[in-house]
């Protein structure tokens, strides 16, 4: 059993004028990027999430502030601290997510493989451990 999870780290440009980091889908990620949102003006204390996904892969990034991703596969549960606008959180299907500890101003940019479905989701978490035990 994996963690269904990976960090992936990307090349920042550098320069007197500050720093560029671009990620191309099926290139600097494994994935088609088919859909982009963001998080932001998370209040403190708040937690966000609570869901996995059936065929959904994402990437998430703290591109400003800092954030921790608490991780379940039904099995392993891990915690991951997103501080590094260079640095993405790949999350791969059955996944049960929360989103914690968001610092004043962080936004989480997410990448997604595909356009919204409702029906990918798994929201109630009994349903996500009958849907991975099977
Ligand atoms: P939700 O899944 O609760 O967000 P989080 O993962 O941060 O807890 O989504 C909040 C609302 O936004 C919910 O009504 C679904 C809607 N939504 C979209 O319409 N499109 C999207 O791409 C996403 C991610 C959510």
């Amino acid at each position: 059993m994996t963690d269904n999870f990976e960090i992936i780290n990307f090349h920042s440009i550098d320069d007197i004028r500050g720093k560029l980091i671009a990620i191309e889908g099926e290139s600097s990620i494994p994935f088609e990027i088919k859909r982009v949102y963001y998080i932001y003006d998370v209040e403190e204390n708040v937690e966000r999430g609570g869901h996995a996904h059936k065929d959904l892969h994402q990437t998430l990034i703290a591109i400003s502030g800092s954030f921790t991703v608490n991780l379940d596969t039904g099995q392993n549960k891990s915690s991951i601290f997103l501080s590094r606008p260079d640095e993405a959180l790949w999350l791969k299907p059955n996944t049960w997510r929360t989103m914690s500890n968001f610092s004043a101003g962080a936004v989480c940019l997410v990448l997604a493989s595909e356009h919204y479905l409702e029906e990918d989701y798994i929201r109630n978490y009994q349903e996500f451990l009958e849907f991975v035990n099977h």
